[in-house]
């Protein structure tokens, strides 16, 4: 089967983008990085796309619309099929939104449906619970909601601040997405009723996504989820 052919938008450091582009370097990956489109020029994401002989384009986002419009052209002329928005940091337009129905995921560095929007991991400390983690799910016009294809745990330590916190949460991340896209890009990931099914795919191993090191995250062992 083709690989399919993956676009990822960003905003700023890219450390997403660039696990992506390495996942998909290795020939048995099933998808592999088209294009990248930026909002801002200054993002640090775009010199991994540039190492990696992407093609990337910046579009600013004056407007939701007009913005709506060109990376929709870019997406069609290289004829993506799956959008990933990796730090991407802009409400997207609804119609645009809509017609990438079920073919657009997003990353989010909490356990959706809680603490959606920004500063998710000082939401969780405020919150004062003991496990957050992170969320890929299908892009819906509202933000961070949308059917949730797969989600890993992290566990909040004693002390932990935001920046710990966010740091163990993205060494998550960067396991959990291009998992994510490679199931997709096998076709084992369909949405019915509003929730995702995934063919072939056991929860427990989802589940256990935590750093497999226990030496790195001793407190996460003991707390891993078993279904
Ligand atoms: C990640 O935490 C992602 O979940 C959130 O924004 C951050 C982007 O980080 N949506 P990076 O640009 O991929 O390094």
């Amino acid at each position: 089967m083709a690989q399919l052919r993956v676009a990822v938008l960003i905003s700023g450091r890219g450390s997403n983008l660039r696990e992506l582009i390495a996942a998909s370097s290795d020939a048995a990956y099933s998808a592999e990085i088209v294009l990248v489109i930026s909002d801002r020029p200054e993002a640090g994401g775009l010199a991994h796309a540039s190492h990696a002989g992407i093609p990337a384009a910046v579009v600013p986002h004056r407007d939701r619309v007009l913005f709506a419009a060109e990376a929709g052209r870019l997406l069609d002329e290289n004829r993506v099929e799956l959008v990933c928005l990796a730090g991407f940091m802009r409400v997207l337009d609804a119609a645009f939104v809509a017609s990438w129905r079920d073919r657009m995921v997003n990353i989010h560095p909490s356990l959706l449906p809680a603490f959606p929007g920004l500063y998710p991991q000082r939401q969780a400390l405020a919150a004062g619970v003991r496990f957050t983690g992170c969320t890929v799910h299908f892009v819906r016009p509202e933000v961070d909601a949308g059917p949730i294809i797969a989600q890993a745990v992290v566990a909040i330590r004693p002390g932990d601040d935001e920046v710990a916190l966010s740091a163990r949460i993205l060494r998550v991340e960067h396991r959990l997405y291009p998992l994510t896209v490679r199931l997709i890009a096998e076709r084992r990931v369909r949405v019915a009723g509003g929730q995702v099914e995934i063919d072939g795919w056991q929860a427990p191993n989802i589940a256990s996504l935590n750093p497999r090191d226990p030496r790195q995250a001793p407190s996460v062992r003991g707390a891993r989820v078993r279904i």
